[in-house]
């Protein structure tokens, strides 16, 4: 059977651009406290909802925790989270524990309906049927809420669920047999974490590029630096503990996390016990590269001396001259991974419209770099960012105006978080 390819392509789409983009600052940073005593199942299912990161998707802001409504963004329109709360009219109060592990295992809905991969079960289909019934168990105890998400808006026809059938013959492998093992850091980074729905670069259909996991990968507008081997693009300069501290506290010596991975960190894994963030650190550094790294001929060197001309106007108050800046507050440049992917979104994004670092338990004080939009033209913002992508030792291929044009283009389209910071 043909399905047209925009089709296909638009409901891949979706999975990529969906991730929730920003940090809410409405938002509660730590999930539910636990009472006094509750089952081991219960607590259990708690923790997975943690790594699973469940509550930054099924919370919006304003609302009551896991009733859903929070609007997942694609460029061809906005799915709504459902309400996971036992509510038995507007919730999951009448699913049973195998209604539940379909949704986890398959993105089958009770009424036998597919769910959009917005919703990562591509990756949740690697929890096993104890976790399944662990986060059931623990969903059922969470206060029921009547709520009734808003509509999608999606347009004709994908606003049809049968078409995600045709999606799922192509992208979705159902796990038939998941366990917990190789390591709790190889089983929690591909299933409940779903780092790859990020971090993975995607196929034009929105799907993880076989052979390519962990390489990097765009979503919403932001680049997701590659979590492997690689020294200069991805983990193979940070140790173990470099990356548990990120993870845990929202920095380390080495890069502050904001945007989408903000998320990720207040909501999923500063909550994560050490054990396993340890876990998840050895087996990411572990990964290998495939990626093809295109040669980095030096820069024009008029470009370059343009590019300095601003970065010591603009930038070298908190990067200090030699890009050391002051390590978990301000981060340095030199080594940086996210600064010298071969993908330069994230750094003309930071720079066009600045960007906050998110606050943690440990680090409660959040930290701003701020937009330069309105202040740098295109050829200007591209100049500063191929300096600091080949300063210092850093090296990675130049910048364009029509790049920053581009992407400059993207943005201004969405509210920008702190459009008026000033240094
Ligand atoms: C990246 C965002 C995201 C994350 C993370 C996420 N969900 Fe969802 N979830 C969604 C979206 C969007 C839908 C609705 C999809 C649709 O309408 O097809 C959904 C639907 C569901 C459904 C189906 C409910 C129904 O009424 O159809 C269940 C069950 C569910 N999620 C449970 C979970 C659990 C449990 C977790 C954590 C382990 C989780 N989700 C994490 C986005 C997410
Ligand atoms: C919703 C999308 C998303 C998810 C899910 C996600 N990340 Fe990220 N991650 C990002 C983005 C975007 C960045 C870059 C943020 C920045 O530099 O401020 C990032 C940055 C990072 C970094 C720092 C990399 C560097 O070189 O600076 C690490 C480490 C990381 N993520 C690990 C993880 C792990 C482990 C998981 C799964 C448990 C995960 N991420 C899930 C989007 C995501
Ligand atoms: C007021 C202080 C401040 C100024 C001025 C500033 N930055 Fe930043 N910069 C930050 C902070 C804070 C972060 C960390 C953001 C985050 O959480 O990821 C950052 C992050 C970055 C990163 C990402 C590093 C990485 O790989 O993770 C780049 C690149 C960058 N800045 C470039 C610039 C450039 C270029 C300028 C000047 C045009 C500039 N910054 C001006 C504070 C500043």
């Amino acid at each position: 059977m043909r399905i047209h390819p925009l089709v296909v392509a638009a409901l891949g789409v979706c999975v990529i651009a969906s991730m929730p983009a920003k940090p809410d600052a409405q938002r509660p940073a730590a999930p539910l406290a636990p009472p006094a005593a509750e089952p081991a199942q219960v607590a259990y299912g708690r923790y997975l909802a943690v790594l699973g990161d469940c509550e930054a998707c099924h919370d919006r802001a304003g609302g009551q925790t896991y009733a859903g409504g929070y609007p997942l963004n694609t460029p061809f329109g906005v799915i709504y989270s459902t309400n996971i709360t036992p509510d038995r009219e507007t919730g999951i109060g009448t699913w049973t524990a195998d209604d539940f592990w379909n949704a986890m295992h398959r993105g089958v809905r009770k009424d036998g309906a597919k769910l959009y991969p917005a919703f990562p079960y591509p990756y949740f289909t690697h929890a096993t049927r104890a976790e399944s019934d662990a986060l059931y168990a623990y969903l059922r105890t969470v206060a029921p809420v009547s709520y009734h998400p808003p509509a999608n808006k999606l347009p004709f026809p994908l606003n049809i669920r049968f078409l995600v059938t045709f999606w799922n013959a192509l992208n979705f492998k159902e796990d038939r047999a998941p366990t917990t093992g190789p390591t709790p850091g190889a089983h929690i980074a591909r299933g409940l974490g779903h780092c790859g729905g990020c971090h993975s670069p995607k196929t034009f259909l929105g799907a993880d590029k076989a052979g390519h996991e962990f390489e990097g990968g765009v979503l919403d507008n932001w680049f997701a630096p590659a979590l492997n081997a690689d020294v200069r693009r991805g983990l193979g300069a940070w140790s173990t503990a470099d990356v548990v501290e990120y993870l845990k506290t929202g920095r380390n010596a080495r890069a502050n996390g904001s945007g989408p991975m903000a998320d990720a960190i207040s909501h999923s894994t500063s909550h994560m016990t050490d054990a396993d963030l340890t876990s998840i650190a050895a087996f990411l550094k572990a990964q290998p590269s495939h990626a093809a790294v295109p040669a980095t001929p030096p820069p024009d060197a008029r470009v370059m001396a343009a590019g300095q001309a601003i970065y010591v106007d603009e930038c070298a108050a908190c990067h200090a001259m030699d890009g050391k800046a002051a390590p978990r507050y301000f981060p340095p440049l030199p080594g940086a991974a996210m600064t010298q992917s071969v993908d330069p979104t994230s750094v003309i994004r930071f720079i066009l419209t600045g960007t906050q670092t998110v606050a943690t338990d440990a680090r409660p004080t959040p930290l701003s770099m701020p937009a330069y939009a309105w202040k740098l033209n295109d050829a200007q913002v591209a100049a500063v960012a191929t300096y600091v992508r080949n300063s210092w030792g850093n090296a990675a291929p130049v910048v364009t105006a029509s790049d920053v044009a581009k992407l400059r283009h993207k943005v201004a389209a969405k509210p920008i978080r702190k459009p008026s910071a000033r240094i």
